[in-house]
């Protein structure tokens, strides 16, 4: 079964808490909490004080992505904070073995991200060490853009690199009712999303259609 993961940047920030307990109460199955730092892309959000807030107000797994410069500065905040997966990208750190491996050590779930110019192939020699794979489907930054048709043929190759491993495939970015049964098809096992949940105001039908 696919698992359906609403990134909480499409929420809305005045009604956070309510917006949580709503998705729950939906049937999500994580929430995605969006980290951006405004020099690793052309935004900023938030940080481990407002996933504290969040932690204490839901069950939902926690699954961080950092879209930060240097996020091996900060895995530990984020894990105390209460995240329990955290996704670094590919991009981000020249020490992507390092970081991963921290995150583990921490006791949280490792992912690696890869934005859609990002070579496939650099996680070839990660596996081992990996427990999700985060293929963007848009360019990170913002809610709201259109799913990248490249990213079908990501996919594929995806499936071929992963083949007989636990590693969770994990889609992220213009993910919505029309090409969710397809994400599935393909082998994807987590889908996150922004608006196609949280700009719906029936969210129990948005994530059951979104599952299909
Ligand atoms: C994009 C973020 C996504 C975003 C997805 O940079 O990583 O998680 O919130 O939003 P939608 O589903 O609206 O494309
Ligand atoms: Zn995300």
């Amino acid at each position: 079964m696919t698992l359906i993961a609403p990134s909480l940047l499409s929420a809305d920030f005045m009604r956070l808490a309510d917006e949580v307990r709503a998705v729950e109460e939906a049937g999500a199955d994580w929430l995605h909490l969006d980290v951006m730092d405004g020099h690793f892309v052309p935004n900023l959000t938030f940080g481990p004080p407002l996933i504290a807030a969040l932690r204490p107000l839901t069950r939902l797994p926690l699954d961080v992505h950092l879209m930060i410069e240097h996020p091996e500065r900060s895995l530990e905040a984020y894990v105390r904070a209460g995240a329990d997966r955290v996704t670094i990208h590919a991009e981000s750190t020249v020490h992507v073995q390092r970081a991963l491996a921290a995150i583990r050590a921490l006791g949280a779930a490792a992912g690696l991200a890869v934005c859609p110019a990002t070579p496939l192939e650099w996680l070839v020699d990660l596996r081992d060490d990996l427990d999700q794979v985060l293929v963007m489907s848009v360019n990170p930054g913002f809610g709201g853009q259109a799913f990248l048709p490249a990213t079908w043929d990501r996919l594929r190759r995806l499936r071929g690199l992963l083949a007989g491993r636990e590693v969770l495939t994990v889609v992220d970015g213009g993910v919505a009712q029309d090409n969710a049964a397809d994400l599935a098809a393909a082998g994807v096992d987590v889908l996150v999303a922004g608006s196609a949940v949280f700009g719906q105001l029936d969210r129990r039908a948005a994530i059951a259609s979104l599952r299909g």
